[in-house]
């Protein structure tokens, strides 16, 4: 297989997770390079067995693959030991396979604060955060103050450098939120704990995927959240706070541009979004009580219900350009079954012009109305469907016409959570 990154195109929950899981079979690293367990990667094996992962790469229900968590990830010890223990406790021992770039930065506890003191202030203009303290970690490791795994792993250093993180975030708390301040020995005792269990995964990266690259080995990079979660190319500021696009893989890991060979994208067959910001092609109420719950549409890290509403070509165009990607997975496509009419969105209409392109504003954003093409449904089951050719016809029209619209091919396309729903095209 070639050395292949898999974003979502969306606002994340596209289903990477299933995706990653049928692709790591022919891949031999799998690795995650940017978010941390704000992700919620769902995976049922065929078993009917439902795993959901945050921070360890999907590959790990994979024997024998090796899985790497990258420099470009935020780590936080607590949920990776937690993570590791929920997989040995369910039969899958996670040994030497998982390796940890020494230079991920550490989520600590006073970041998961400064994530729900944020939000609590800042009131209606709230992001809709997962609270795992992810921006004020990137916020740590942009303003150059972060705490690093390789930092833990020197007592001294760690010492240093968390004394001088909790005096700034006391300042922080006591003046800015009125909140009470955090303690030094506290926090070091927890982490110098969770140091004895985590150390053994501490790699050099860089060094390892490149080894694995001049072996012909294959790579696997598994994007978390989406393409307009992207604190770059998404609808800021209602992003998160990494690089979730394709670009993020390389930074995130150590592994040069050269060596990216293909960049699949991951679609719903609709659009979901968690959280706060501009969703232009949001359902009314009824239809989204109807998809939501056809669907499953919970959040799999914090179980809030996500926003969902029709498929938009708008925002798929415009992954398609930010991360190159050459095929898409279209997902989910049963959960329309039920549907006697889908509509897909084409343009916004904006201040009284229709626009094929997205705006550049939030403000703008939220002027969008969406333009619709509407295609009779199919109202049949396709769950049991196991290639393209048994579909119904309506259902095949729907995906020649996602396709057309975008101008890329649709190679896999998903029916359902489990292995077998799933298949190639073409
Ligand atoms: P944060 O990543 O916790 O800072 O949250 C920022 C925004 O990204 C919020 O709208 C979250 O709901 C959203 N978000 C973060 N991770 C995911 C994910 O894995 N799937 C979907 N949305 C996510
Ligand atoms: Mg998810």
């Amino acid at each position: 297989m070639p050395n292949l990154v898999v974003v979502g195109a969306q606002w994340g929950d596209e289903g990477k997770g299933k995706i990653i899981d049928l692709l790591a079979e022919q891949a031999d690293v799998i690795i995650r390079f940017q978010g941390g367990n704000n992700a919620g990667h769902t995976v049922v094996l065929d078993t009917g067995e439902e795993f959901v992962l945050h921070l360890i790469p999907s590959g790990i229900l994979h024997p024998g693959k090796r899985c790497v968590i990258g420099n470009g990830v935020v780590v936080d010890p607590e949920a990776l030991i937690a993570e590791i223990d929920a997989l040995t406790g369910r039969g899958i021992p996670v040994t030497d396979q998982l390796l940890v770039s020494d230079q991920a930065h550490l989520i600590l506890p006073y970041h998961k604060m400064l994530d729900k003191f944020k939000e609590a202030k800042v009131g209606p203009g709230k992001i809709g955060t997962t609270g795992r303290g992810i921006g004020p970690c990137y916020t740590d490791k942009a303003a150059r103050v972060g705490i690093r795994f390789a930092d833990l792993l020197d007592d001294a250093v760690f010492r240093q450098k968390l004394r001088y993180n909790v005096e700034e975030k006391n300042e922080l708390f006591t003046t800015l939120y009125h909140a009470p301040t955090i303690h030094f020995d506290e926090i070091y005792a927890q982490y110098a704990r969770a140091r004895e269990r985590i150390a053994r995964y501490a790699c050099n990266v860089t060094v390892v995927l490149n080894q694995a690259i001049a072996a012909g080995q294959s790579l696997l990079f598994e994007g978390a959240q989406g393409s307009w979660l992207d604190i770059d190319h998404g609808t800021y500021p209602y992003v998160t706070s990494s690089s979730a696009t394709a670009g993020g893989a390389c930074t995130g890991s150590g592994v040069g541009p050269r060596h990216i060979d293909q960049v699949l994208g991951v679609a719903k067959a609709y659009t979901t979004r968690v959280g706060e910001g501009p969703f232009p092609t949001e359902f009314p109420p009824a239809l989204m009580e109807q998809i939501r719950t056809k669907g499953k549409e919970f959040g799999a890290t914090t179980g809030r219900p996500r926003r969902c509403g029709w498929f938009d070509a708008v925002l798929v165009r415009q992954a398609i350009l930010v991360n190159g990607i050459d095929e898409l997975a279209v997902t989910k496509l049963d959960v329309l079954d039920d549907s006697p009419t889908v509509k897909i969105c084409t343009g916004y209409r904006l201040d009284g012009r229709v626009v094929a392109e997205p705006p550049s504003t939030i403000e703008a954003w939220g002027r969008c109305e969406p333009v619709y093409e509407e295609h009779s449904g199919w109202l049949a089951d396709t769950a049991a469907a196991t290639g393209v050719e048994e579909l119904p016809r309506p259902a095949r029209a729907y995906l020649r016409r996602l396709a057309d619209l975008l101008q890329t091919k649709i190679s896999i396309v998903s029916v359902g959570s489990r292995r077998e729903q799933a298949f190639r095209v073409g």
